[in-house]
């Protein structure tokens, strides 16, 4: 049932979204705000559906009873994944669940910002409109890195890298509208950090048997950069016995493999930026979304642009809920001629 509530009574209420492949989260000007992890989940037949009770399953929930479920992550890699209904129809369920958890009410309207992985701004802006318009009056789609970089007031001469799970989303700010030419996307962040850390550990230990979930986990509890840590073990089943390994070695090369990768696009995006300006660019890094948890992170980034002078790194407050602030922020600020009545 779709939620307009042109005839209520209260007053308009201002949403914003962060849909990320990995978690999605909600801010409203009532002062509520959530997150959940980016799955929805169907059960796969009467049998499932009868044991879970419910038609259908979001995030931790969904995860939890996936062998029962048609498990989708509807924005693998940023984007809706291709044609795909399910995915559509997955990204309209999340979307109106996150709705639901902030209650609207009776809100006369709603407003919607959202701020998505870039590539899916290029790619699906049409689909993620339809996903939201049963749910808004009015909807702002924008990208990631402009939204966190919206919240945090940085909007000239600065440089948003947004380190989330299918994409770094770079966004260089200039006191205007970011347009497509001052953003960048790679397809190498957490995921991508996971899949090395996993083929890593099961060639050095064959034995263990290591899923892809618990090397997210190693990652999110342990991920660090640079010296002087104390040594990182873990517990893995070795034909079913839990067993201690040392994986120090393998976890900081696996997330020093991210500086080369984000050092170059911060070069290039720099490289081409108003020469007059780009010194103060370089004092402006600011990196946000999930992967920046990753200890070391800015002063290895600093480091590994040194040979390009002197820079500025630093990791935003509150990565999980920034972006939704973000499009919060620019929800109430947005003048009249950039909403798209739905
Ligand atoms: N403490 C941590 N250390 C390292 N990585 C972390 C930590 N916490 C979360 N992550 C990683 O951050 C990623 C999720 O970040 P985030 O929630 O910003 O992604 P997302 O917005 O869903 O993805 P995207 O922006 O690509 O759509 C995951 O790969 C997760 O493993
Ligand atoms: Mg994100």
């Amino acid at each position: 049932m779709a939620s307009k509530k042109k005839q209520g009574t209260g007053e308009a209420l201002y949403i914003g979204i962060d849909l990320g492949t990995s978690r999605s989260a909600i801010v409203a000007s009532n002062g509520k705000r959530d997150w959940i992890d980016s799955y929805v989940g169907w059960p796969r037949d009467f049998v499932a559906k009868k044991m879970l009770g419910k038609p259908i399953l979001y995030g931790a929930d969904a995860l939890a009873n996936r062998l029962s479920l048609h498990l989708v992550r509807p924005l693998e890699a940023g984007v809706i994944r291709d044609g795909s209904q399910r995915a559509e129809e997955a990204v309209r369920e999340l979307v109106h669940h996150l709705i639901r958890q902030v209650d609207p009410g009776d809100a006369t309207e709603i407003y919607a910002a959202v701020g998505v992985p870039a590539e899916a701004l290029r790619v699906n802006k049409l689909a993620i409109r339809n996903a939201v318009k049963e749910y808004a009056d009015s909807l702002m789609v924008v990208s990631e890195p402009f939204a966190v970089a919206y919240g945090l007031g940085t909007l000239n001469n600065a440089l948003v890298i947004d380190i989330g799970a299918g994409t770094a989303d770079f966004c260089i700010l200039h006191g205007t509208m970011p347009g497509e030419e001052d953003q960048r996307t790679l397809a190498m962040a957490g995921d991508w950090l996971d899949q090395q850390l996993h083929e890593r550990l099961a060639e050095r230990f064959p034995e263990a048997s290591i899923s892809l979930p618990m090397v997210k986990s190693f990652k999110e509890e342990h991920g660090f950069i640079g010296n002087h840590r104390d040594r990182v073990k873990v517990k893995v089943p070795v034909k079913g016995v839990p067993t201690s390994i040392e994986i120090t070695a393998d976890l900081r090369r696996t997330c020093e493999s991210l500086l080369p990768v984000l050092a170059e696009a911060t070069t290039d995006l720099i490289a081409r930026y108003e020469p007059d300006f780009q010194e103060e660019v370089k004092q402006n890094i600011f990196l946000a979304g999930g992967g920046s948890q990753i200890k070391g992170l800015a002063e290895g980034l600093g480091e590994q642009l040194a040979s390009y002078g002197q820079f500025t790194v630093r990791t935003i407050q509150d990565p999980l809920f920034a972006g939704a602030e973000g499009a919060l922020a620019l929800a109430q600020d947005m003048p009249a001629e950039y909403w798209v009545e739905m």
